[in-house]
């Protein structure tokens, strides 16, 4: 096996565009560059995500951060071995522009080209910080996602819980929008939510009772929507509303962590401690990850959480996913097509609306 592997790793699956560097020599991970350029200053005026113009946004950008990226880095494009981008599952417009970006420089340069899944680049992001061995855990909750996966080795994902609705993100910035809090919502409630009265408001926490790793928020959303229309929106009301929710959220995280730990136990036989890795945007949470920790003692597990940098979208993700795959020979040609939709775990159940069709 080459023993230096440099990728340049893209990601414009949603709101950031992202352009990186990471290197791997021996078995040392280093990112050399991680340039990240949100959009919220284009999203915030319409309170979420306007796919039409974050595509537009990524592909006046990508190239001015590639030779950024590279610049940072220090290295030239002969020094590089190959090129990854994020190929799905995201919006389409903004998938188009990183994917043709990579495939352009990958067939110029005459390297590879490495269509990287955005939810392996989260699974494995801890591992530009820190080792970890296979088997894991991972719960990643993000503003599109919301899942437990049993990382069993490299490019082998089973998944064991999901969202039958909204992904937590969203719910967070569902609530946010109501409590007219700003976009990106997740950070400004959890600003809110520290300096408010918890039990003030009681939520409902939909599917609690099954002994299952599922989840659905959109009974939440209603519930706050509820709220917020019986009563005046002051700023003591905010502080109130997002602690009660944050409180909820971390109830229902804690219960159905629980039970993903059980599920993981029957599949995974092992004598060693259980490492949960907590990946993406909403992992950035702090009270999530404090009330996380709560579980270690009972249930005999670490929690892993990656910095926040690496938590929300970035390029660093998506070239570590690509020295995976580039050091087990998985090449893409480059008549690749961009997925919208590409789960993990290619034998998981659709479960969006899964109760609505079974009633
Ligand atoms: O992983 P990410 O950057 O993008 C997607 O792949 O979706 O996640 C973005 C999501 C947004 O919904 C944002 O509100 C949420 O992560 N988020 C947070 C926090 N920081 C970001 N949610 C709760 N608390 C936070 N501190
Ligand atoms: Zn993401």
């Amino acid at each position: 096996m080459q023993n230096r592997i440099r990728v340049i790793g893209i990601e414009s699956s949603c709101d950031e565009t992202s352009v990186s560097v990471v290197q791997k020599s021996g078995d040392k991970i280093k990112v050399l560059s991680n340039i990240v350029k949100s959009q919220i200053e284009i999203h915030k005026y319409y309170g979420g995500v306007v796919p039409e113009l974050a595509a537009r946004a990524h592909s006046d950008i990508v190239d001015k951060l590639v030779i950024k990226a590279l610049d940072k880095a220090n290295l030239t494009f002969k020094q590089i071995d190959a090129i990854a981008a994020t190929a799905g599952p995201g919006l389409l417009g903004g998938l188009l522009v990183g994917v043709v970006a990579g495939k352009t420089l990958a067939h110029y340069l005459k390297k590879p080209f490495i269509a990287v899944n955005h939810l392996e680049g989260h699974a494995l992001s801890i591992k530009l910080e820190q080792d970890i061995d296979y088997p894991y855990l991972l719960l990643l909750v993000s503003g599109g996602h919301t899942e437990y996966t049993v990382i069993k080795n490299f490019n082998s994902y089973k998944r064991i819980g999901t969202t039958i609705d909204d992904a937590l993100g969203e719910a967070f910035d569902k609530t946010a929008r109501l409590l007219r809090l700003g976009y990106p919502g997740g950070p400004e409630v959890e600003k809110y939510a520290a300096l408010g009265d918890k039990n003030k408001f009681e939520l409902p926490m939909p599917l609690i009772h099954e002994k299952n790793a599922h989840f659905s928020f959109a009974g939440l959303k209603s519930a706050v929507a509820k709220i917020v229309s019986q009563n005046r929106c002051t700023e003591k009301f905010k502080k109130d509303m997002a602690a009660s929710f944050q409180k909820t959220i971390n109830e229902i995280i804690f219960k159905k962590t629980r039970n993903a730990i059980h599920e993981y136990k029957r599949i995974v036989k092992s004598k060693k401690t259980l490492k949960i890795v907590v990946a993406g945007g909403v992992a950035a949470n702090k009270s999530i990850r404090n009330s996380l920790k709560e579980l270690e003692t009972l249930e005999d597990c670490e929690f892993l959480f990656p910095s926040i940098k690496y938590c929300t979208d970035n390029g660093a993700m998506i070239a570590l996913a690509g020295i995976e795959r580039f050091e087990r020979n998985k090449f893409n040609k480059l008549n690749f097509k961009p997925r919208p939709r590409w789960p993990l775990d290619k034998n998981a159940v659709f479960m969006k609306g899964k109760r609505a069709v079974e009633g």
